[in-house]
Formats: C-alpha cells, sequence, structure tokens
C-alpha cells in the first residue's frame, strides 16, 4: 500500500507540473470521491491495526501534498493569466488621437481681437456701450446739430425720436468723457447700424473701433505717430499713412487715412483699384465743443479720437473684394482665414 502512495503521489504531482495541465481534472483524479487517494483510504478497513496508523500518517502526507501543489499551481496559473492580460491589453498612449474638429473665428472677429491686442499693447483700455443709443450721444454731445444729414432717417435707425440705433461708435467717447477725467485712453470696438441698401461695400450692420486719447498737451502729432504704429503692426512695417483734410463735427481738425497699398506697395493694383491708397479711418483733434460738453476744460485738455471701419480693415488686409461675403457664413469662405 505504502507503493501505492508513493505512486499515486509522484504521478499526481508529474502531472500538476506538467504543461497545460487541467488542475480541475487532476483534483478529481487523485482527490475527488471516486478519486484513486480516497479507493486508497477506502482499503485502509483491510490493514493491521499496526499497519493502520502509519499508512493513514502516509496517506495524509500524501493528500496535503497534492493540495499544496494543487494551490500552488492555481495560484501560479492566475498570476500567468494576468500577466498576459497586463500584456495584451496595454494601451499605447503615445499613439496619436483622432483630430477633433476646433472651428475658428471668424475673420471680423480675428481683426477686431487683433486691433485690441495693439492698442492695449499701447496701454489703452476697452470701453463698451449700447448698441441702442440716445440721440444725444450719437449726435448732439459730438457736436453734430439738429439738422446734420447725418441724422437723416435714411442713414440712422430710429426707435424713437430720442432713441436710435447707434450710427457710430463715437458716442463712447462722451460715455467715457462724461464718467472717466483724463487722462483718458480708450479704444471701443463694436456694432453699428445704418439704413443702407446691401451691396460690396455697404451693410445695415458693421462694425468699428473707436479711439479716444485725452491728456495735457496731446497734439496731432501724437496721433500721427500712434496711427502709425497701428498701421505698421496691423498691416507691415513698409506701411505709410496719408492724412487728408476732412470733415468731422466732432473733430477739428479732422482727416480721413489711408494706408499704403499693402500689396503694391502704392504703385496701384486691383486690392487698392490703382490708387495705391486704401481709406481705412477717420480721425482727428477733439472738439473743444465736444470736450466741454463732457465737463473737460478744453482750455487744459487736448485729445484726439478716430473711428477704424473692422470691415474695411478686414476687406483691405485679406484682399476681400466684396463685403456681402463678411456675412454670408459660407464655411468655404470662412476656412480660408
Ligand atoms: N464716427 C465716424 C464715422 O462713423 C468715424 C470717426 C471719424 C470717428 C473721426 C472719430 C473721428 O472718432 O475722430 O464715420
Amino acid at each position: 500500500m505504502k507503493e501505492k502512495l508513493n505512486q499515486i503521489r509522484e504521478e499526481a504531482l508529474a502531472a500538476i507540473s506538467a504543461e497545460n495541465a487541467d488542475l480541475e481534472q487532476i483534483r478529481i483524479k487523485y482527490l475527488g470521491k471516486k478519486g484513486e487517494l480516497t479507493a486508497v483510504l477506502r482499503g485502509m478497513g483491510a490493514l493491521s491495526a499496526e499497519e493502520r496508523p502509519i499508512i493513514g500518517q502516509i496517506a495524509n502526507e500524501v493528500r496535503t501534498e497534492i493540495e499544496n501543489s494543487l494551490s500552488s499551481a492555481t495560484q501560479a496559473l492566475k498570476e500567468k493569466e494576468l500577466q498576459k492580460k497586463l500584456i495584451e491589453e496595454k494601451i499605447d498612449v503615445t499613439m496619436p488621437a483622432a483630430d477633433i474638429k476646433v472651428g475658428k473665428l471668424h475673420p471680423l472677429t480675428q481683426i477686431q481681437r487683433r486691433i485690441e491686442e495693439i492698442f492695449i499693447g499701447m496701454g489703452f483700455s476697452i470701453a463698451e456701450g449700447p448698441e441702442v443709443e440716445l440721440d444725444y450721444y450719437n449726435f448732439q454731445a459730438l457736436n453734430i446739430p439738429e439738422n446734420h444729414p447725418a441724422r437723416d432717417t435714411q442713414d440712422t435707425f430710429y426707435i424713437t425720436e430720442n432713441i436710435l440705433l447707434r450710427s457710430q461708435t463715437s458716442p463712447v467717447q462722451v460715455r467715457t468723457m462724461e464718467k472717466q477725467k483724463p487722462p483718458i485712453r480708450i479704444i471701443s470696438p463694436g456694432r453699428v447700424y445704418r439704413s443702407d441698401a446691401v451691396d460690396a461695400t455697404h451693410s445695415p450692420l458693421f462694425h468699428q473701433v473707436e479711439g479716444l486719447v485725452v491728456d495735457k498737451g496731446i497734439t496731432m502729432g501724437d496721433l500721427k505717430g500712434m496711427l502709425e504704429t497701428f498701421a505698421k503692426t496691423l498691416f507691415g512695417d513698409e506701411t505709410r499713412l496719408r492724412f487728408r483734410p476732412h470733415h468731422f463735427p466732432f473733430t477739428e481738425p479732422s482727416a480721413e487715412v489711408d494706408v499704403s497699398c499693402f500689396v503694391c506697395g502704392g504703385k496701384g493694383c486691383r486690392v487698392c483699384k490703382n490708387e495705391g491708397w486704401i481709406e481705412i479711418l477717420g480721425a482727428g483733434m477733439v472738439h473743444p465743443f465736444v470736450l466741454s460738453n463732457c465737463g473737460i476744460d478744453p482750455e487744459v485738455y487736448s485729445g484726439f479720437a478716430f473711428g477704424v471701419g473692422i470691415e474695411r480693415v478686414a476687406m483691405t488686409k485679406y484682399g476681400i473684394d466684396d463685403m456681402r461675403l463678411l456675412y454670408e457664413n459660407d464655411m468655404r469662405f470662412l476656412e480660408q482665414f
């Protein structure tokens, strides 16, 4: 019987350590109810009283050995499976991700932000004003008298006699000067409205950036220098400026300002319509009446102001020949910027 037990032990241990061993099957074969070891134990009744405890002990040892061997083999198998899983299911975090489609800013927004950046860089801050405005701020305080043609209902959307959609960003000058004492250095970007029919260069809604500087001893030279820095930063270092005398009721003297065409450098081309120059803004020295309307003493302070058309700048910079393209939201157009 001893030999039989030793044989069972050797066979079982060998089976367990064999490659791809079916451990459950081995457990049933040796330790199960109808297993080989169980069969030996059942036969113990036939043994003598001296032999029984000796064989019993050996049988227990064999059982424990097989059990331990099975459980460490099971453990090892689990470990191996885990390792395999870890290797197989590894995620390669260096693999390039699928493209995320991000949109981009509308060309007008891009230009507006660029203009803001340039002026913020020169120490300006940004002021805002309402689009639904009082006649007083849009016209009266800006030295535009009752019968001035700019008030014509053909140009301005009136809501009531005194309330309108602002036709320019200039009212923000007045609102700023009423609230803030000099030194003042602001720009104010935003929408403006005019009762114009839509065509290649007109839209009832468009955008301007107003600028205003008020302090002691501000001169036309300061205006020129600042606008030159602005134009060179936006259109390139070779850009030149041309000031043409003009009339605005709220500035004296006033000028319309052209930039040399950045495409042909002033020789004349399609973009500048053979002029060599492109008009982008109006400017001037703030009229003394406007200063005193806002409670600022024109004997002590002076200032300059300007108004830039954002569409004008965008069309100039990108060579866009029809303003309507900016509002139609055709992706094939917008994707180019
Ligand atoms: N508000 C004027 C316009 O819409 C533009 C303008 C011209 C603004 C001269 C100014 C300025 O501040 O000084 O045509």
